[in-house]
């Protein structure tokens, strides 16, 4: 596995304590602009990649495992001489926070788990995700397309926030075929988290998306109750984006959070 990630393909900006932040599928690093500009205006460096196989990261292989994603952030931690950083992360991007924290947890100083799931997948599961990786190799994004306002996003985003439906098309639609089936693959091939949920020592905030119609309400109680001291904040008018679709409030329990921490 290349360990390099060429500079196109992430955003590191500001100065101050690291936050990466690790996006969703099948988006890429752009989905945290409102984030990026926010903190890096406020003291921290934020770093962003794009993870493997996604964005403008195209790396070719035919599954990017969440392992894989996460040795590669550790690659660029290292390249970008950080030890330590607080690890925020979006679904997906929380099953790679998952293994970082696995892999490495002296590195992480803090988690942020957004519409995370701990849970791995049944054989359900790992069989529409194959079949979804077959049909996008075969007929492209398009089809990903249609599940934005009917899973993903609020109902107020999709009738009063035009620009977010936008934005979020685009992702989807830019993105490589072959690398949201690579992803498919990894996330169909990815761990049970359950049980590693005790060993999480780091200070930990939960978001959730209220109308999150990708992920149930109880996969993120169920992570509260596992990682000890972990706080939960449920987003009002938000679904599975809710970072893009609340931007203010989003940031404003970020912000919270990290002042907590530096009492
Ligand atoms: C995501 O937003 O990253 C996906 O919903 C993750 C998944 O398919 O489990």
């Amino acid at each position: 596995m290349p360990t390099s990630l060429l500079p196109s393909t992430f955003d590191d900006l500001g100065t101050g304590s690291v936050v990466v932040f690790l996006h969703g599928f099948p988006f890429n690093r752009s989905m945290w602009r409102q984030q990026i500009d926010f903190l890096s205006a406020r003291r921290f460096r934020v770093v962003a990649p794009d993870l493997r196989g996604l964005g403008e990261n195209k790396s070719g292989e035919e599954v990017a495992t969440m392992e894989d994603m996460a040795r590669e952030v550790a690659a660029l931690m290292d390249r970008l001489k950080m030890d330590r950083a607080t690890i925020c992360g979006l679904s997906m991007g929380c099953y790679v926070a998952f293994e970082f924290v696995h892999l490495f947890p002296a590195r992480v100083r803090a988690l942020v788990l957004c519409g995370p799931r701990a849970q791995g997948p049944d054989d359900a599961e790992r069989k529409s995700r194959e079949e979804q990786a077959q049909r996008v190799l075969a007929e492209g994004m398009q089809f990903a397309v249609a599940s934005i306002s009917t899973n993903l996003l609020a109902q107020k985003t999709v009738t009063e926030k035009p620009e977010v439906v936008a934005r979020v098309s685009d992702m989807v639609l830019q993105t490589d075929p072959r690398g949201a089936a690579a992803a498919q693959r990894g996330m169909a091939a990815r761990r049970d988290y359950s049980d590693e949920l005790a060993n999480i020592t780091v200070p930990t905030l939960i978001i959730a998306g209220r109308e999150d119609g990708v992920r149930k309400p109880e996969d993120a109680e169920f992570i509260h109750r596992g990682i000890r001291g972990s706080q939960l904040v449920v987003i009002d008018d938000a679904g599975h984006l809710m970072n893009m679709e609340q931007p203010e409030r989003f940031n404003r329990a970020l912000i919270d959070f990290f002042e907590r921490l530096t009492h």
